[in-house]
């Protein structure tokens, strides 16, 4: 149960956190607000819980990967979920007293922002509705596919899902899950722990994995070059808008390879399928009993897997053009000066 759980939960954190990404570069004024919300107390306690499920997850996920193919050691399974157990909270003690010094320092500042939660909750709902939306689609779709198509179809299609597919999947699982590891726990060692969540928007900031070059530039030298790309592309977050951070990192180059493009393109195939093919297990293991459901399930993972991969790809094959980021500076200042922060 912990191990769905966890997963599941990451699951949902990906789906909201893949689409808030992508507005870095479609809609850069939302992504600073969607950012805002990260930083509000709700979402720091929701990123404690969040590491928790993912050092489980991946614990736990190993465990299971090595004992499926040792059956020799599967008298220890007790024990070894014991030490999963065990050693999830033995890493998570020190990881949470480095996020918890983030924590600290932020709010130990004279002045900081905190987005009330009332609005942190409202910019929650599109999300739920959308979510709701794609289960009606998907039971719709079944059960207009239960009606047109023949028993026959129905039952041939469920004995080919049954072979040699699952077989793949149960492969792919174990050997995504491998790989991943390295990938997640990069990417959170970056955004959580070498920096936080609150050095996304930190004016004159340094931008963790994009050398510095130069040095921060004040705004009346911002605003006397326009916002144009050397300023950008310097390693600091000159403007402190957490669009121009992602800017930073995705137009860095190392040897004509934008690296954290390609590392993020990784992350988002690998834990987009391997976590809608997780929930499709789930959701099948639920609901055995009601095959319109159960196709339903099947709808719903492959539909939420393709628009993830869809709106993240398309996130990171577009170029982040200054214009967002001055429309993401203009827009920050105003959801500031909306709740009297000045700055
Ligand atoms: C709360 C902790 C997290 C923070 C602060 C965070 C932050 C970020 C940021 C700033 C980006 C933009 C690109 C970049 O700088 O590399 C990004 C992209 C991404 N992150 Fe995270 N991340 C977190 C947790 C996770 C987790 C746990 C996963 C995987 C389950 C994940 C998967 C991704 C993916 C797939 C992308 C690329 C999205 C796209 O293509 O639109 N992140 N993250
Ligand atoms: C960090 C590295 C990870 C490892 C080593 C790992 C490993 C595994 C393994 C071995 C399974 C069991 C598959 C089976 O029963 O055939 C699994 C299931 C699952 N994983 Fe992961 N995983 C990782 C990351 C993730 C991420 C990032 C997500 C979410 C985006 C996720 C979501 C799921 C879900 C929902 C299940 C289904 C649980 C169930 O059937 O009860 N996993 N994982």
């Amino acid at each position: 149960m912990l191990h769905r759980v966890s997963g599941i939960g990451v699951v949902l954190f990906l789906v909201i956190h893949v689409i808030d990404t992508s507005w870095a570069v479609f809609y850069p004024e939302l992504y600073e607000k969607a950012v805002a919300s990260y930083q509000s107390p709700l979402f720091t306690v929701g990123e404690f819980a969040l590491v928790a499920l993912v050092v489980y997850h991946a614990l736990n996920g190993l465990r299971i990967s090595i004992m499926d193919n040792k059956p020799e050691l599967w008298k220890y399974q007790e024990k070894a979920a014991w030490g999963v157990l065990g050693g999830t909270v033995l890493l998570l003690v020190p990881v949470f007293i480095w996020m918890g010094m983030h924590v600290v320092d932020h709010y130990a500042k004279p002045n900081v922002f905190v987005l009330p939660l009332a609005e942190v909750l409202r910019e929650q709902i599109p999300f739920a509705a959308g979510m709701g939306v794609a289960v009606i689609a998907a039971v719709l779709a079944a059960g207009a596919y239960q009606m047109i198509a023949k028993p026959a179809e129905i039952q041939g299609s469920a004995k080919a899902q049954g072979s040699k597919l699952e077989t793949f999947w149960w492969s792919f699982m174990r050997v995504s899950g491998l790989i991943i590891v390295p990938l997640v726990f990069g990417h959170l060692a970056m955004l959580h722990l070498l920096q936080g969540v609150f050095d996304l928007t930190l004016a004159g900031g340094r931008v963790v994995g994009v050398p510095t070059v130069g040095s921060p530039l004040s705004q009346a030298e911002l605003d006397a070059v326009g916002l144009v790309w050397p300023a950008i592309q310097n390693g600091i977050n000159d403007t402190g808008t957490a669009t121009e951070f992602v800017a930073e990192r995705w137009n860095f180059m190392l040897g004509g390879v934008a690296v954290w493009r390609l590392y993020d393109l990784a992350l988002l195939a690998l834990v987009t399928i391997h976590g809608f093919n997780g929930l499709r297990y789930v959701l099948t293991d639920y609901t055995q009993q009601y095959p319109v459901l159960r196709r339903a399930s099947g709808y719903l993972c492959v539909m939420g897997a393709v628009v993830l991969l869809i709106v993240g790809g398309a996130a990171l094959v577009a170029t982040i053009e200054p214009t967002a980021i001055a429309m993401a500076d203009e827009a920050l200042r105003a959801l500031h000066a909306a709740h009297g922060f000045a700055g």
